[in-house]
């Protein structure tokens, strides 16, 4: 098949070029974008006066037909013609004739390639951030569901302090809630049209982007025609937003897997999301989880990949930008799956309540309560520090938990210690005290599910 800028060529392509320099067999995904807005172009070519109505009118029937061939699997892409904007074009003049030829007027591929990603990512992202909004809000249900489970909160991965399941889960919701946030905010800079800027110089015909910008619902014309056509910042924000998701996704992950485990015992994942091992009988894996964990990897991958690709790019557009595509589609991909497949496992899991409460109870996690208690005494916080401290290594030396001393024994630490300090030293009464705001307390992250969810709303 002939190519649309073989006019100045002599030799004919090398096969091994073709197979080196073709995009198509990645970019045919941006069908529907491309098709999409070549009629948007068409229109505007014939509004103007650029072209006649009557051969606009002919490529927008022809491209109409191209789509329904292309939905129907009917439409056969060839490498030869690179990419997704000739294979489309080439199609078209096949089709109409030499008038097909006429659309290509007052664009080149470099605004073209520019447009479809902007389209393709608008489309993404809602759907990205609509499978968001459903796995916070399943969060906030399990939350809410499970508001009186307690657990142990921990720093360095020791006990630290008992908190609320419900405040744990709260707190991944609310990275869920940023994530949401971040990609809204970045479509702001995508949802703006690149179509219009040509190779990268603008163009002599009257063209009226404004009119382009509308017909494709983009917010904004973009205001500099060699930085439309060169920049890839708003898809080295989409990699970077799902970096950062992936990064919540991860941690999350990590903690299903330790939480599994015989050693932590909190939860067991459902049947239908774990794995067999083809040598031990016994085992459960938790494999979901952990290709969560080991797909946050390829992702990262992918915002590297691309912040490498752009940075030593002279202006305005270079072939090296073609490898944009990949990285870009495999993160949507990769993103989408996580969040279908979490979206379903996470309401399946059961929490082992009375193991988290025991290890909980089992840890001297209340401890920052005593030290509390004789500040509220009038201790200094340093020194009730350090009197809790010795508190609890006489009952790790004496094999004790801190409900089993009694009021001499306490008094011995300290004599403002009375017999109110079996108020505090209990796992419940501890959480039900964290009163403060963004707190563990059950009343307080309830009100926390509950701003939550009016902000979902
Ligand atoms: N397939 C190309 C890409 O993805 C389209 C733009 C080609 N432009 C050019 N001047 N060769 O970047």
């Amino acid at each position: 098949m002939k190519k649309l800028w073989s006019g100045r060529f002599k030799e004919k392509t090398a096969d091994i070029v073709e197979q080196y320099t073709e995009s198509i067999s990645f970019d045919n995904r941006l069908w529907k974008y491309d098709i999409e807005g070549s009629i948007a172009h068409a229109k505007m070519l014939a509004k103007q006066s650029i072209i006649p109505k009557k051969d606009a009118d002919k490529i927008i029937k022809g491209l109409k037909e191209i789509y329904t061939e292309i939905a129907g699997g009917r439409f056969k892409f060839r490498q030869e013609l690179e990419d997704i904007h000739m294979n489309i074009e080439s199609a078209l003049i096949e089709k109409i004739g030499e008038v097909g030829g006429r659309l290509h007027t007052a664009r080149s591929r470099n605004d073209q390639v520019a447009l479809d990603i902007r389209l393709y990512l608008r489309d993404e992202i809602k759907e990205i951030t609509s499978l968001l909004k459903n796995l916070e809000t399943a969060f906030a249900e399990i939350a809410e569901k499970d508001l009186g489970v307690i657990m142990p909160g921990y720093t360095h991965l020791q006990r630290a302090q008992p908190v609320l399941l419900s405040q744990h889960l709260m707190a991944y919701a609310q990275m869920f809630e940023r994530d949401r946030m971040r990609f809204v905010d970045a479509l702001k800079r995508i949802n703006i049209l690149p179509l219009g800027s040509c190779a990268l110089a603008g163009t002599t015909f009257p063209t009226d982007r404004k009119y382009v910008a509308e017909l494709l619902k983009f917010d904004a014309v973009s205001e500099n025609s060699m930085d439309s056509v060169s920049d890839r910042d708003f898809a080295l924000e989409f990699l970077s937003c799902a970096s950062i998701f992936m990064m919540h996704i991860s941690r999350l992950a990590e903690e299903l897997i330790l939480w599994s485990s015989e050693e932590f015992s909190f939860i067991e994942l459902p049947d239908a999301f774990t794995t067999g091992s083809s040598i031990m009988p016994q085992k459960k894996n938790p494999d979901v989880a952990e290709l969560m964990r080991g797909k946050t990897g390829r992702v990262y991958g992918s915002l590297i990949s691309l912040l490498t690709t752009m940075k030593g790019l002279p202006l305005a557009y270079n072939r090296d930008m073609q490898e944009d595509k990949e990285p870009v589609f495999d993160t949507a991909d990769t993103v989408k799956l996580t969040l279908n497949a979490l979206v379903q496992m996470f309401p399946k899991i059961k929490f082992n309540t009375k193991r988290m409460k025991d290890t909980a109870d089992a840890a001297f996690s209340t401890a920052t309560d005593i030290a509390e208690y004789l500040v509220r005494k009038g201790v200094p916080f340093r020194t009730a520090h350090e009197i809790t401290g010795k508190i609890v290594r006489y009952c790790i030396d004496k094999n004790k938990k801190l409900s089993d001393l009694s009021t001499p024994e306490y008094k011995s630490f300290s004599n403002v210690i009375g017999n109110d300090i079996y108020k505090f030293i209990g796992t419940a009464e501890s959480v039900n005290a964290k009163k403060s705001y963004g707190g563990t307390s059950p009343s307080t992250v309830k009100e926390q599910i509950k701003r939550f969810r009016k902000g979902l709303k």
